[in-house]
C-alpha cells in the first residue's frame, strides 16, 4: 500500500493551507523607515528606489499619520543632512534644532503614540560619509562612541522613544546605556545593529541620503573596518551577544534575504527580540525584476517578507511596510 501519510492532503486548498499555515504576517511586525529632508511641500522620490520618497517635515505629518491608520506603529527615522552642515565629527548631530531632533518632534506631535526609533550613526552628517570620526588614516573608535552616546540622549531629549546605533564602532551600546541612565532615561530603548555586515546591497540607500563613503588618500572607500565580513558566522553571535551584555533591548541582523542563516542561528542564541533588515538594494532588486515583468512584485513581497519572519526575526524593518499591510488588508 502507499504510504499512510500524503503531505499533498494539507495543501489541497487555500483553506486547509491556511488553516496549517506557521507564519504570518501582521501591521505589528514591521518597523517603518522614513527619510527626511529639509524644505517644504516635498515629496521626492528616490531614484534607485522606486516609489519610495524623501519627505520635508510638513508632508512627514501626513504620511505617519496613514501610516497609523494602517496600523503601522512604529517608524525608524533618517535624515538627509545638508552638506554645508557636514564635518568630520558629524557636529550638526548634537543641534538641538537640527532636522533629526524637529522630525521626532513632528511625528511625536502628528501622533503621539507612534513609537520613534532613530538612526544613531555619524554617516550622514560626516563629509567623509563614514560611520565615524576620520583620523591618522583610520576610523577613529573611542572618540566616536563619545558622540554617538551625546546624540542618543539628544535624540531622547527631543522625544525618540528608541536609538537604533547602526555604526558598529565597538562598545557603544554601553557608552549609549550610561549615558541615557546618566540623563535619567531610563525607559528608552536600545536597538543595536549588531550583525550588520559591509554589504553591496546598502547602495540605494547612501544615494537617499547622499552618504556614500568618499575617496580619501589613506583610508579604503568603504566600511569594511568596521562592519562585518559577509563571510563570517560566530562573529555574528559575538557580536550579538556582546550588544547585548551591553545593554541592547533589541538586537538587529541586516542585510536580510541573503542572511537567513545568521538570523535563525541568533534567534535559537539569543532570548531577546531579534529584527531583520531588508535593506535598500534588496527592495531596488525586487522593484527593477518588477518593473521589467521578470518578477511578479507582491508574489516576492510577500515571500522575502515570511521567509524573515519563518527565520526568526520578531521585527522586520522594511520599505515594503506599508504596500504589504495594504495587501493585507485589500
Ligand atoms: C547608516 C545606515 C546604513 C543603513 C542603515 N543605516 C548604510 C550604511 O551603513 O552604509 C542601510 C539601510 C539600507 O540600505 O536600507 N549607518
Amino acid at each position: 500500500m502507499y504510504p499512510l501519510r500524503r503531505n499533498r492532503r494539507l495543501r489541497t486548498n487555500e483553506a486547509i493551507r491556511s488553516l496549517v499555515r506557521e507564519t504570518i504576517i501582521t501591521p505589528n511586525d514591521f518597523l517603518v523607515p522614513l527619510f527626511i529632508v529639509e524644505g517644504k511641500g516635498i515629496k521626492e522620490e528616490i531614484a534607485s528606489m522606486p516609489n519610495y520618497f524623501r519627505y520635508s517635515l510638513d508632508l512627514l505629518k501626513n504620511e505617519v499619520k496613514e501610516l497609523w491608520q494602517l496600523g503601522l506603529k512604529s517608524v525608524l527615522l533618517f535624515v538627509k543632512v545638508p552638506d554645508n552642515l557636514k564635518d568630520n565629527k558629524g557636529t550638526e548631530a548634537l543641534n538641538p534644532n537640527g532636522l533629526m531632533q524637529r522630525a521626532i518632534k513632528t511625528v511625536k506631535d502628528a501622533c503621539p503614540d507612534m513609537l520613534v526609533m532613530t538612526d544613531v550613526a555619524l554617516d550622514p552628517y560626516s563629509s567623509y560619509g563614514h560611520d565615524g570620526i576620520v583620523g591618522n588614516g583610520a576610523i577613529l573608535n573611542d572618540e566616536t562612541v563619545d558622540i554617538l552616546a551625546e546624540m542618543s540622549v539628544s535624540h531622547v531629549n527631543a522625544g525618540a522613544n528608541f536609538v537604533a546605533p547602526s555604526d558598529m564602532m565597538d562598545g557603544r551600546i554601553l557608552a549609549i546605556r550610561e549615558a541615557l541612565e546618566d540623563e535619567g532615561f531610563i525607559d528608552t530603548g536600545i536597538m543595536s545593529y549588531s550583525a550588520k555586515y559591509a554589504s553591496g546591497f546598502y547602495g540605494p540607500f547612501r544615494d537617499a541620503l547622499d552618504s556614500a563613503p568618499v575617496d580619501l588618500v589613506d583610508i579604503p572607500k568603504d566600511k569594511k573596518t568596521y562592519q562585518m565580513d559577509y563571510a563570517n558566522r560566530f562573529e555574528a553571535i559575538r557580536e550579538t551577544e556582546m550588544d547585548i551584555d551591553e545593554g541592547a533591548d533589541i538586537v538587529m541582523v541586516k542585510p536580510g534575504i541573503s542572511y537567513l542563516d545568521i538570523l535563525r542561528e541568533i534567534k535559537n542564541e539569543v532570548d531577546i527580540p531579534v529584527a531583520v533588515y531588508q535593506v535598500s538594494g534588496e527592495y531596488a532588486m525586487i522593484k527593477a525584476a518588477a518593473e521589467k515583468g521578470w518578477l511578479n512584485h507582491d508574489h516576492i513581497m510577500m515571500e522575502t517578507t515570511t521567509a524573515f519572519k519563518r527565520a526568526g526575526a520578531d521585527i522586520i524593518a522594511s520599505y515594503f511596510a506599508k504596500d504589504i499591510v495594504k495587501l493585507i488588508h485589500s
